[in-house]
């Protein structure tokens, strides 16, 4: 994975049909996603409930791009191994998750892999300005996690913060919850680079019918970018 700030697009298999997880990721990959976002849910840390190690390492065997695992289950540390095991590329946890995310970090780091923290709408950005050198991706949730389908709240003041702190770190900043069409430009304009999405990529398509999948990725991304040449204009 070589760094860069250019735009990407992760869809949430989140919004995905169950039953067919393979021919979905494979759609999506198809279409021009560039990145796979898998939501783990614990039904403790978040009230919802998703997958688990094997789930996921199911998932590895379709995944050709980037696989980015976002742990919503606490505790975390316990299951970093059986993520990394699984076939992650990034394994993302929560700041809140526990007292000790500097050594959440440094364990997801030791296994190889790329270690991502996410802040919920209500935690400040000042929360990793001691962890900026452990980290590889910081995730600035735009909803409150546990569902997808819900509306963006506004964290573009938080992003610019974290831009800043982040200076000339190979350090990603992904947005999660709420992006469209609508949002993504606000959150590019901001300093995101990585955009998750579920609902607004798989709506309207499906595995028989992949290509709305490909129009939605294209207008998101469209719509970020256009927002970041102007920004660097
Ligand atoms: C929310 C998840 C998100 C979610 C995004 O807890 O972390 O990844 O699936 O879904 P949308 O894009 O529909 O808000
Ligand atoms: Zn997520």
């Amino acid at each position: 994975m070589v760094f860069s700030r250019a735009i990407k697009i992760a869809p949430s298999i989140l919004s995905a049909d169950f039953a067919d997880f393979g021919r979905e990721i494979q759609a999506i990959e198809a279409q021009g996603a560039d990145w796979v976002h898998v939501d783990v849910m614990d039904g403790h840390f978040v009230p919802n409930l998703t997958f688990g190690p094997p789930a996921v390492a199911a998932f590895r065997k379709h995944v050709k791009t980037v696989m980015d695992v976002h742990l919503m289950i606490a505790p975390v540390d316990p299951y970093i191994e059986a993520f990394a095991e699984a076939g992650a590329d990034i394994i993302t946890a929560h700041v809140e998750a526990g007292p000790h995310i500097h050594r959440t970090l440094q364990a997801i780091r030791a296994t190889g892999k790329k270690a991502g923290v996410a802040l919920n709408p209500g935690t400040p950005a000042e929360a990793v300005a001691h962890v900026l050198d452990l980290t590889d991706l910081i995730c600035v949730m735009t909803v409150n996690p546990g569902f997808g389908g819900q509306k963006f709240i506004d964290m573009t003041a938080k992003i610019r913060t974290l831009r800043s702190m982040i200076g000339d770190r190979p350090v990603h900043i992904e947005i999660d919850g709420g992006v469209t069409t609508e949002t993504a430009p606000l959150v590019a304009r901001a300093g995101a680079d990585v955009l998750v999405a579920g609902s607004a990529v798989f709506k309207g398509g499906s595995v028989a019918n992949p290509a709305p999948y490909g129009a939605n990725i294209r207008a998101i991304r469209d719509a970020a970018a256009l927002a970041t040449n102007a920004r660097l204009a």
